[in-house]
C-alpha cells in the first residue's frame, strides 16, 4: 500500500488505475449485517393500514436495537456487556470475514456466497442450534467443542478443517460464531415479543437476553462422559451391537445395512433448519461429529441436536455397555470397506422379527412422520427451561476427582485428530474409574427424557409394527426422568480453561 502510494505521488497519475486494478486496492467493502427473513415477514399479510404502520415503526426499532446491542460486523458489541473489552471479538470478525463468510454468510445464518452450491448447506448459526456437542441433548455447545469441531472439520462435508489456524484466532472466531447465534436468536426473540405485545418493553427484551446468556454459560460446565468405560473391542461386543442396531430400530433411518438415508432412499424429513435430513452413511467411516469413541458414543447417548438422531441415553441407562457395543459396531461397519471387506450380503442374518421392531423392513420413504415439529418443539422446551438441564443434586457418592482428567482428555485427545488407538488405550485404564461413576449415569437426563418422550410417540405411529423392546425401555425410564441428575456438580469444575486454554465462557 505504502508503495503504491508513493509511486502514484511521484509519477504519473494515469498509473493509479492499472495499480488499483493490479493490487485490488478498491476501498474496503464495509460489511452490513441484514434484517432477518422473520424481521422482514413481520409486516406480511397485515392488511390493516394503522396495524402495518405500528409493526414497521417496531421494524425499525428492532433494526436500531439490534444495532444498539451489537454493533456492526467488523465492530462487534461483546453480547450482554456493551463495557467489555472488544479486541478479542474483532479479531474474531476478521478471521470470519476471511475464512468462513463465503459460507456462513455475514450473519451467520448460512447464506453466504457459496452455500447455494453446497450440500449439506452450511450451518445457520442464528437459530441456536449446534449438532456436534458434548452437552446434553437440547444444550448449547461448549466453547472447546466448537474449537475441536473447527479443528476436525466436518467430515464428509464442505466444512473444512481449520486445523492450520493458531489457536488464538480459533478461540476468537469461536467467539465470534457464539456471537452471530447469540444476535441471531435475540433478533428472533424480540420479534417475536414485539408481534405478540405490539410493543418492545425494555424488560421483555433483556429477559430474552438474559435467557440466552444464561444458557450459553450453563452449558460450558456440562460434558457427557460415559457411564461405564469402554471394554475392549471383540467381535462379541460387535455382534452384541449388531443385535442392538436392530433392536433400537437403528436400521429405520440407517437403513439394513447402515448406509443411511440418502443410499437407502429413506425419508426422515427435514431438520430444524428446514433442510431435507438423512441418516449418517455409517459404512463410509467418515464421522461428521468425530471418529473417536467417545464422539460416536456421545452422538448416540445424547442425539444430535436439531435432526431426527434420538439420543438413547435412556433407553440403556440400566444397561450403559451397550452404547459402547453399537460404538462397537459403528466403528466395524466403518471399517469394512478400509478392510476390503464386502458389505454382509445379508445385514440382519440371525436376526428374528421379535428382535427387530421395525420387523426387518425398511419403512418406505414418506412413511416416517416429519419430525421436525417435534424435534423443534423440544428444543423449544429446552430454551423455556428455568433451570439448568442438568440440575446439581448433591450426591455424596459421586466421585469428583474422576470425571476431570477424563474431560480434559478428551479435549487433548480431540486436539491430536482421531488418536484411535490412544483412546482405546486409555479407556482401557479407566475402567475401574468407570464402575465407580455411576453418579454420571444421571446427567442429562431430563433433557433425554424429552427426546426419548418424543420416539416413544413416533414408534406409535407406526402401526402393526411390534414395538416391545422400545416400548418397554421408554416406560422404564420415564421415572428417572423426574430424577434430580447428580452429576451436575461434576462438571461445574470444567468451567475453568481447559489446558488448550481455548476453553473460555463466551460471554
Ligand atoms: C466451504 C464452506 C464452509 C466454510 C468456508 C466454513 N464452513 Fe462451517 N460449515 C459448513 C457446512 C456445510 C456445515 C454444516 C455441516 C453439517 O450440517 O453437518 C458447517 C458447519 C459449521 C458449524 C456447526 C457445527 C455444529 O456443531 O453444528 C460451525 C460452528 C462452523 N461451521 C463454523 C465455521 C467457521 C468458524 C468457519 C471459518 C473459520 C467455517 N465454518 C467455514 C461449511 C463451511
Ligand atoms: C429417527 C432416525 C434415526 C434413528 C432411529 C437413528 N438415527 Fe442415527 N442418525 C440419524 C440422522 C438424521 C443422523 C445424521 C445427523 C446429521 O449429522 O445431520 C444420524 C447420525 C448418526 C451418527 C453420527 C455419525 C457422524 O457422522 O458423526 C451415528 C453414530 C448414529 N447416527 C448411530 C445411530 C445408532 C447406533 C442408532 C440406533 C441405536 C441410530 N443412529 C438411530 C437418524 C437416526
Amino acid at each position: 500500500m505504502r508503495q503504491v502510494v508513493r509511486f502514484v505521488s511521484g509519477k504519473r497519475a494515469s498509473l493509479l488505475c492499472a495499480l488499483v486494478v493490479v493490487v485490488g486496492c478498491s476501498p474496503p467493502q464495509v460489511l452490513q449485517f441484514t434484517p432477518s427473513a422473520e424481521l422482514r415477514a413481520m409486516t406480511d399479510g397485515v392488511e390493516d393500514a394503522t396495524e402495518k404502520a405500528t409493526l414497521q415503526k417496531l421494524q425499525q426499532q428492532i433494526e436500531k436495537e439490534m444495532e444498539d446491542r451489537f454493533g456492526k460486523p467488523a465492530k462487534p458489541i461483546v453480547f450482554g456487556d456493551p463495557k467489555a473489552d472488544r479486541s478479542t471479538l474483532e479479531h474474531g470478525a476478521e478471521v470470519y470475514a476471511y475464512r468462513c463468510i463465503q459460507c456462513h454468510g455475514v450473519n451467520g445464518d448460512g447464506k453466504g456466497a457459496v452455500a447455494q452450491y453446497l450440500a449439506p448447506q452450511p450451518r445457520d448459526y442464528t437459530k441456536g442450534i449446534f449438532k456436534f456437542t458434548s452437552t446434553p441433548y437440547g444444550s448449547k455447545p461448549r466453547h472447546s467443542d466448537l474449537v475441536n469441531t473447527l479443528r476436525r472439520g466436518i467430515r464428509g462435508t464442505s466444512m473444512p478443517t481449520f486445523d492450520d489456524l493458531d489457536p488464538a484466532d480459533l478461540a476468537a472466531v469461536v467467539d465470534y460464531v457464539i456471537y452471530l447465534s447469540q444476535r441471531g436468536e435475540l433478533e428472533q426473540k424480540i420479534v417475536t415479543i414485539a408481534k405478540d405485545d405490539e410493543a418492545l418493553p425494555p424488560e421483555a427484551i433483556q429477559g430474552a437476553v438474559d435467557e440466552i446468556a444464561g444458557r450459553w454459560k450453563e452449558a460450558q460446565s456440562q460434558t457427557v462422559m460415559p457411564v461405564t468405560a469402554m471394554p475392549t473391542m471383540t467381535p462379541e461386543t460387535v455382534a452384541r451391537g449388531r443385535e442392538l442396531y436392530f433392536q433400537q430400530v437403528c436400521n429405520k433411518c440407517h437403513g439394513l445395512d447402515g448406509r443411511g438415508g440418502l443410499a437407502g432412499g429413506i425419508d426422515i424429513g427435514v431438520d430444524s433448519w428446514g433442510h431435507k435430513g438423512a441418516a449418517a452413511d455409517l459404512t463410509s467411516g467418515m464421522y461428521r461429529g468425530g471418529g473417536r469413541p467417545i464422539d460416536i458414543y456421545r452422538r448416540i447417548y445424547s442425539g444430535i441436536n436439531g435432526t431426527p438422531m434420538p439420543g438413547f441415553s435412556q433407553v440403556f441407562a440400566k444397561d450403559p455397555d451397550s452404547i459402547w457395543y453399537l460404538v462397537h459396531y459403528v466403528r466395524d461397519l466403518g471399517e469394512r470397506r478400509r478392510r476390503n471387506q464386502p458389505p454382509p450380503k445379508d445385514p440382519m442374518a440371525g436376526i428374528t422379527a421379535a428382535a427387530n421392531p421395525a420387523g426387518g423392513t425398511l419403512i418406505p420413504a414418506g412413511a416416517l412422520p416429519s419430525e421436525t415439529d417435534q424435534t423443534k418443539k423440544e428444543l423449544d422446551e429446552a430454551a423455556r427451561a428455568t433451570e439448568p438441564p442438568t440440575l446439581p443434586a448433591p450426591k455424596p457418592a459421586a466421585p469428583k476427582a474422576k470425571m476431570e482428567p477424563k474431560s480434559d482428555a478428551a479435549s487433548k485427545e480431540a486436539k491430536t485428530g482421531d488418536g484411535k488407538k490412544d483412546e482405546g488405550k486409555k479407556d482401557e485404564g479407566k475402567k475401574d474409574e468407570g464402575k465407580k461413576d455411576e453418579g454420571k449415569k444421571d446427567e442429562g437426563k431430563k433433557e433425554e427424557g424429552k427426546k426419548e418422550e418424543g420416539k416413544k410417540e413416533e414408534g406409535k405411529k407406526e402401526e402393526g409394527k411390534k414395538e416391545e423392546p422400545e416400548k418397554k425401555s421408554a416406560t422404564e425410564e420415564k421415572p428417572k426422568t423426574e430424577e434430580k441428575p447428580a452429576a451436575e456438580e461434576k462438571p461445574k469444575s470444567d468451567e475453568k480453561p481447559a489446558p488448550e486454554g481455548n476453553d473460555k465462557s463466551p460471554s
